[in-house]
């Protein structure tokens, strides 16, 4: 039998984020969705803006036992997921009592049945009256951040051990200051340095108070690393240092005194050969033609050893409507996540993105990540035969 046990209380579980399921948001983001400026860009594209609107999404708001059967179905132990910013205090200063029990509600729910709660406290949007200030471009927002933070996790933390503050910082200041794509799209350098530092003192600080609160609370960030491999030649191979140095480390770097565990992102590798994402042959591609690299994850692992702290792959899946490549590419990830295991990368959980069909930010509702398949008529969930795979590595521990 060359069967790969994992250690013994490993986390299995699925990643899912507020905005992306929910329905019924009122934020930045779902404000961005019905502009004239993306409306206009949709149409350019002769795209239906309807599939590019958020709306009621999964409709877990209302249908969370739906989800929570699902991770029962797929023997999780742990689940990630999001609470909305702008549910829980919808104008500056006051706290929606509702939004926060229905959190605490669903928490108990989970936990009734054994299954662990990882919340990430801040997943991309902002409440309105935030972005109206500058959002994250403005240095105010660190202080709103942690009014935010101290209310909600006072509100849940008997129930919640494990805290993910932001997800996907430099992901998000790339997207939306650089590249220009996500709200507010812009296209500044420097704003981008100044969203990030903002970032960075903003789990800095939150990071404290998430410790007056209760000294025992887990926290890190989810943070978005790629395996960045370097063709032959000598600049190659300074231009991998300095991307590793800018996207996978400097973020982490800042927080290390900040961070229990580190959450791993893993989607991507990224081929230098004198210049970034440079062509190269994948077997297997997701629907978004992103070239799938199960390998990589070992060498994104083997290198956040150095930080000497219990690691969580907190998302970690692929666009695959047709669920061609989802069972294989779980099993290889978790292949290379068992190596990364036995060369002594201390891996504690692995959390599938996604638990189900979700709103793809820019793409919309086309990209389909779910073990299992939403249909977006009924809201009902069925189990796509990845997950029936997946559920059987969760029940075993092994693969
Ligand atoms: C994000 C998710 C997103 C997923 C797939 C991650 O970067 O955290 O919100 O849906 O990737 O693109």
């Amino acid at each position: 039998m060359n069967d790969k046990i994992f250690p013994s209380q490993f986390f299995w579980g699925c990643a899912t984020s507020a905005h992306q399921i929910e329905g019924g948001l009122i934020n930045d983001w779902s404000q961005w969705e019905k502009s004239d400026m993306r409306l206009a860009d949709l149409a350019k594209k002769q795209q239906d803006p309807l599939d590019f609107i958020s709306g009621i999404a999964a409709n877990s708001y209302i249908e969370n036992n739906a989800d929570i059967n699902c991770l029962t179905e797929l023997n999780n132990n742990a689940y990630r997921f999001s609470v909305d910013w702008s549910r829980i205090e919808p104008e500056e200063g006051q706290f929606n009592q509702e939004a926060l029990e229905y959190y605490r509600d669903f928490i108990i729910k989970l936990k009734a049945q054994g299954i662990e709660p990882f919340v990430t406290l801040w997943h991309w949007p902002l409440p309105l009256w935030l972005s109206a200030k500058g959002g994250w471009e403005n240095q105010e927002i660190v202080n709103y951040f942690k009014k935010f933070v101290a209310k909600t996790v006072t509100y849940l933390n008997t129930e919640v051990n494990f805290w993910i503050t932001l997800n996907e910082p430099m992901v998000y200041a790339s997207q939306s200051y650089l590249v220009g794509e996500w709200p507010p799209q812009k296209k500044n350098p420097l704003l981008m340095y100044r969203v990030i530092n903002n970032l960075i003192t903003a789990h800095q600080e939150s990071y404290k108070i998430l410790k007056t609160i209760d000294s025992n609370n887990q926290v890190g960030v989810a943070k978005h690393n790629m395996y960045f491999e370097a063709a032959p030649g000598f600049i190659n191979k300074i231009l991998k240092r300095l991307a590793d140095w800018w996207w996978n480390f400097r973020f982490l770097n800042k927080i290390n005194k900040q961070q229990d565990f580190i959450g791993l992102n893993y989607y991507f590798h990224n081929y230098i050969n004198y210049g970034f994402s440079k062509q190269f042959s994948y077997n297997k591609k997701s629907d978004l033609d992103w070239g799938l690299h199960p390998e990589g994850i070992n060498f994104v692992l083997q290198d956040l050893k150095k930080y000497n702290k219990p690691i969580y792959i907190t998302e970690n899946g692929l666009a695959d409507h047709g669920d061609q490549h989802r069972a294989w590419y779980i099993e290889e990830i978790l292949k290379n996540v068992h190596e990364a295991i036995g060369a002594g990368v201390p891996v504690k959980g692995y959390f599938h993105w996604s638990l189900i069909d979700n709103f793809e930010w820019a793409e919309g509702f086309k990209p389909r990540f779910g073990l299992y398949e939403v249909n977006f008529g009924t809201y009902e969930r069925v189990a796509r035969n990845s997950a029936i795979f997946y559920a059987d590595i969760c029940k075993n521990n092994r693969i």
